[in-house]
């Protein structure tokens, strides 16, 4: 497993963001989010409830316009960029709320995650059958690999919907790990399960981390942040608040006036 709490190197960012804005019919929900993202490292999105934290998540990954502002992945400016145009600079996310498609297998909802299918473009089929064939049979093998990772290879023929809230947390992370993304999401990605889930979850992200992925995790619960997480934003009231490690976020008065002292009172009475 990786170490933990290295040191964030210096410069090298996976991705980065300067006052990115948004409001929705005159609510603001995104007022000045500025951050860098340190490469190879697990950073976690904090704040409080409505502080804006899934609607900066919505505009990095390309499924909402900002107003106003900027983003890059490494040197490339891709500000407002298209959802799939992102995911194809290597960012993927998952949802707060799982979107895993309820009438499908657990098997299949990985397959339709992956990105350029050569088997889904109409000409391959007819034209390159075989090519088209070795992708669907090596994705499902990289599929059943992952779900055998999660723990949820023994499921892949049930019913997504059938899944417990817990699974369905494990196949949301499952669904975006398919990709092979550089830079990974996780909206609440532990939010509502059991503590030995938790472990096992901050486990996984670990794990991704020691293989080079770039994780941004919005997280409530900062006994995570603080066991998994080398990087802290804070956003409060849709702008960042400050940012760094735990530790120095817990000696920032201001931070912890805002938000700290509220969830860390909450977190030892939970
Ligand atoms: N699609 C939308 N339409 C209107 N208002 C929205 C929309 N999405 C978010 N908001 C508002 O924007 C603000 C920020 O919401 P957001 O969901 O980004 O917060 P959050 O930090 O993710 O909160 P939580 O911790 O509860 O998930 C809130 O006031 C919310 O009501
Ligand atoms: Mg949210």
């Amino acid at each position: 497993m990786a170490e933990r709490n290295e040191p964030v190197a210096e410069g090298v960012f996976a991705l980065r963001c300067q006052e990115l804005k948004k409001s929705f019919q005159g609510v603001m929900a995104v007022t000045g989010a500025t951050f860098d993202v340190p490469q190879g490292m697990i950073t976690a999105l904090i704040g409080p409830n409505g502080a804006g934290k899934t609607t900066v998540v919505n505009i990095l990954s390309g499924m909402m316009k900002s107003d106003s502002g900027h983003m890059q992945i490494g040197s490339t400016d891709v500000t407002n960029w298209e959802s799939h145009k992102i995911a194809r600079m290597g960012l993927m996310r998952t949802f707060q709320l799982s979107r895993e498609l309820g009438g499908l297998t657990v098997l299949e909802n990985l397959l339709v995650a992956p990105q350029h299918q050569s088997g889904e473009s109409l000409f391959n089929i007819f034209f390159r059958p075989g090519r088209a064939k070795r992708e669907e049979r090596e994705n499902t093998e990289r599929a059943l690999e992952i779900l055998n990772t999660y723990g949820l290879y023994d499921l892949r023929d049930k019913r997504s919907r059938e899944l417990s809230g817990g699974q369905k947390k494990l196949l949301e992370i499952a669904r975006g790990v398919m990709a092979s993304p550089k830079i990974l999401l996780l909206d609440e990605p532990m939010a509502g399960v059991n503590p030995a889930l938790i472990d096992r979850i901050g486990g996984y992200i670990m794990d991704l981390k020691a293989q080079g992925m770039t994780i941004v995790m919005v997280e409530h619960n900062l006994n995570v942040v603080e066991k998994i997480c080398d990087h802290v934003i804070v956003l409060a009231e849709g702008r960042t608040l400050a940012t760094g490690r735990l530790s120095d976020l817990r000696a920032n008065e201001e931070v912890v006036h805002a938000y700290l002292g509220e969830v860390i009172n909450a977190s030892t009475t939970r």
